[in-house]
């Protein structure tokens, strides 16, 4: 396992820092503009190498980290010198990956989002690893609106959560910065896969769901590309309660962007594209804006990105998962998995 003593650590930073050896498959935006710029200035770990197919990318990360660039041949060699592989290649293409990394059980890995498209996908990726031995990147968790949202729902300030509304949709809206979004074997899927998925992901990770199902909906496809899906699902709480969730995602209509949580008392709206979590009484005749008050520590995309990685590398030392565990977003999955099997409208 890729503990700090493991064979393959490396010297202590001193100060009690552990330094990781981290090995990148995949050098797109994602990596030199967030992974690295975090991982190497402010948590102890240092590029060993970085692979990517198209070797000018690779060969200009390289050069900025000091690093080696690791030609595909020599994957098995690079794996033997690092404890962290970081996987940020696009979705469809990074199969042959989890093969090979699967001979490497010493190896810890961080995967970028979307891990899976199915619960059978998504528990056969994670199952070569022990819980806390493999993370997603779903970073949306470390913000703080993200985590006060958490702890007011979990605390029941408001009463119990009743029912809970989720819209991401800008009409004709790009996707993202990567350039892999109009290959729908790289991709995946549409802007439910790409987008969508985080606010899945915050709902449920808020709700501390334990079960999630569909009751109705439908989705708008073209040439594989989910377009639109509205739907109303069914979050299972740890109480046995079951509350409604509403959600719409998508790239031909526009939605009031956010995140709503209705408790008995109160409502709390949360943004995922900007700092904002407020809080409104049942009449609508109060209402005061929390993130002034909260969002202090992990507000920016770096910031979350930082915590991301801070919470799976303590627990590769602890031994002990976090919210980074690819395996704490199963019900994501599940969720992706019953929206894609609705029914298609034209
Ligand atoms: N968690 C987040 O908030 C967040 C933010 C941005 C991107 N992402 C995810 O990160 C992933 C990459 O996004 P990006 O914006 O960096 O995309 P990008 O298009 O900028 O980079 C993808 C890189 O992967 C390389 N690549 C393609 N096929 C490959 C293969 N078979 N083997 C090795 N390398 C290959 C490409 O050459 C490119 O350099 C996507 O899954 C995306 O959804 C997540």
């Amino acid at each position: 396992m890729p503990a700090p003593d493991g064979p393959a650590a490396v010297a202590s930073a001193g100060q009690g820092a552990q330094r990781w050896s981290l090995g990148v498959i995949g050098a797109g935006q994602v990596v030199t503009n967030a992974h690295l710029p975090v991982l190497t200035t402010s948590l102890g770990t240092t590029l060993a190498w970085i692979f990517d197919i198209d070797s000018r990318k690779a060969t200009s990360v390289a050069r900025a980290q000091q690093a080696r660039v690791c030609r595909f041949e020599d994957l098995r060699s690079g794996l033997s010198d690092v404890n962290i592989v970081l996987l940020a290649a696009p979705y469809g293409a990074r199969s042959r990956y989890y093969e090979l990394l699967a001979d490497f059980p010493l190896v810890a890995l961080f995967v970028e989002k979307p891990l899976a498209k199915t619960i059978e996908q998504h528990r056969a990726i994670c199952r070569p690893y022990t819980d806390y031995q493999i993370g997603c990147d779903l970073n949306r968790r470390a913000a703080d609106t993200v985590r006060t949202a958490k702890d007011l729902i979990e605390h029941r300030v408001f009463g119990a959560l009743r029912e809970v509304r989720a819209a991401f949709g800008h009409r004709g809206a790009m996707l993202g910065g990567g350039q892999y979004n109009s290959n729908l074997e790289l991709a995946g899927g549409g802007v439910l896969f790409e987008m969508g998925i985080h606010y899945l992901d915050t709902v449920l990770f808020c709700s501390s769901a334990k079960d999630i199902a569909v009751e109705s909906g439908h989705m708008i496809e073209d040439l594989g590309f989910d377009l639109h899906t509205e739907a109303r699902l069914r979050i299972t709480l740890a109480d046995g309660r079951e509350v409604p969730f509403d959600l719409t995602v998508s790239v031909l209509s526009d939605q009031q962007e956010g995140i709503d949580f209705v408790f008995d008392h109160a409502s709390l709206s949360l943004s995922l594209s900007r700092t904002y979590l407020a809080l409104r009484s049942r009449d609508h005749r109060y209402h005061a804006d929390l993130s002034r008050a909260f969002a202090i520590q992990f507000v920016t995309s770096f910031q979350h990105i930082f915590s991301m990685w801070r919470d799976f590398l303590d627990g590769l030392t602890s031994r002990r998962a976090g919210f980074a565990s690819a395996y704490s977003s199963l019900l994501t999955t599940k969720s992706l998995e019953l929206l894609y099997s609705l029914p298609r409208r034209l």
